[in-house]
């Protein structure tokens, strides 16, 4: 397989990914309210999806662009956890019977599977507004606004991003779309929020326009080539390793990379985004080592 470029630094990936993951599920837990917090059905399901094990990569992606900036964990702490939950949302909703109708998730039987039908639509929903009620704390700078961060979450998350592909996804079950119909699905879907982790981890750090306009660069492609990687490992992978139903996208008659031009040439495609991602890093030179190895991982993942 054709690995992207990139300079080769020493630096331990996994145990960056492990500290700030774990830093990550402490202000998720205070941020959340008590499992056992009235209703109690409403807050375990939102805690049972949350904390399922994902890989918690968009905080990450947010964490280490606040780092590219000069910015401290703490203050874009807040805004790692908001997109956690519209991710975690996302998925709930996503693995729906109406939507893509699966049983497992994070190695994990479906929220649904778990609490039904009903409660997952109001876990999903309650993630959602969670979202915001978290972003509302964090600090804002003199760049950027709490009204210019919540502009960033609704865009990503709102019907002209997120749910525009989301819908574009499920219209274009059974049918022959062209890589531009398929690359305004990954656009939308998957790209749109991933970019808006790393630029709301610039805005945390109070970044330049420039860099911010960089990061911007970066997420979309590093968010493009996350969701051809989805494709393919949905058709390479075993459901042990992914946690999810290998091999649903073939079933469900998905749009997929794999389905449109094979796996070789997703591959290259993959391998093509992430060199793009690289190149709009160069700006920050050494401080970007964190943000150059996870697009890296994202594009050599196994699960
Ligand atoms: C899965 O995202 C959904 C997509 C957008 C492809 P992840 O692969 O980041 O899922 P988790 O968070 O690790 O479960
Ligand atoms: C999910 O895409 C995208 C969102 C949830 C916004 P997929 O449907 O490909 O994700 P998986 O494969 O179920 O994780
Ligand atoms: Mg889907
Ligand atoms: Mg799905
Ligand atoms: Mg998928």
């Amino acid at each position: 397989m054709p690995v992207a470029k990139s300079p080769t630094t020493p630096f331990d990936l996994t145990a960056w990914v492990t500290q700030r993951s774990r830093a990550v599920d402490r202000a998720l837990d205070r941020f959340l309210p008590r499992a056992s917090a009235r209703p109690a059905t409403i807050h375990a399901a939102m805690r049972y999806s949350l904390f399922a094990g994902g890989k918690r990569m968009r905080p990450a992606l947010l964490l280490a662009a606040a780092e590219a900036c000069g910015g401290a964990e703490a203050e874009a702490m807040p805004l790692a956890c908001a997109v956690e939950c519209i991710h975690t949302y996302s998925l709930i909703h996503d693995d729906l019977p109406a939507m893509d109708n699966d049983d497992f998730r994070r190695g994990k039987p479906t929220n649904h599977k778990v609490y039904g039908e009903g409660i997952a639509v109001l876990a999903g929903d309650a993630l959602l507004t969670q979202a915001f009620e978290i972003a509302a704390q964090a600090r804002a700078w003199p760049r950027y606004s709490h009204r210019d961060l919540v502009l960033e979450i609704a865009r990503a998350a709102g019907s002209l991003q997120l749910i525009a592909g989301q819908v574009a996804d499920l219209e274009g079950e059974g049918k022959e779309l062209s890589v531009a119909q398929l690359r305004y699905i990954h656009e939308r879907k998957t790209s749109a929020l991933l970019s808006c982790s790393v630029r709301l981890g610039g805005m945390s750090a109070n970044c330049t326009p420039a860099q911010l306009k960089a990061l911007t660069q970066f997420g979309y492609h590093v968010g493009l080539a996350f969701q051809v990687i989805d494709d393919i490992l949905d058709v390479t992978q075993s459901t042990e390793v992914l946690g999810k139903t290998a091999g649903k996208d073939v079933t469900a008659q998905k749009a997929t990379y794999p389905r449109l031009v094979g796996l070789e040439k997703s591959r290259r495609i993959a391998a093509g985004l992430t060199a793009k991602a690289y190149g709009a890093l160069r700006p920050f030179g050494r401080r970007a080592t964190a943000l150059e190895s996870l697009a890296r991982y994202l594009l050599e993942r196994d699960r």
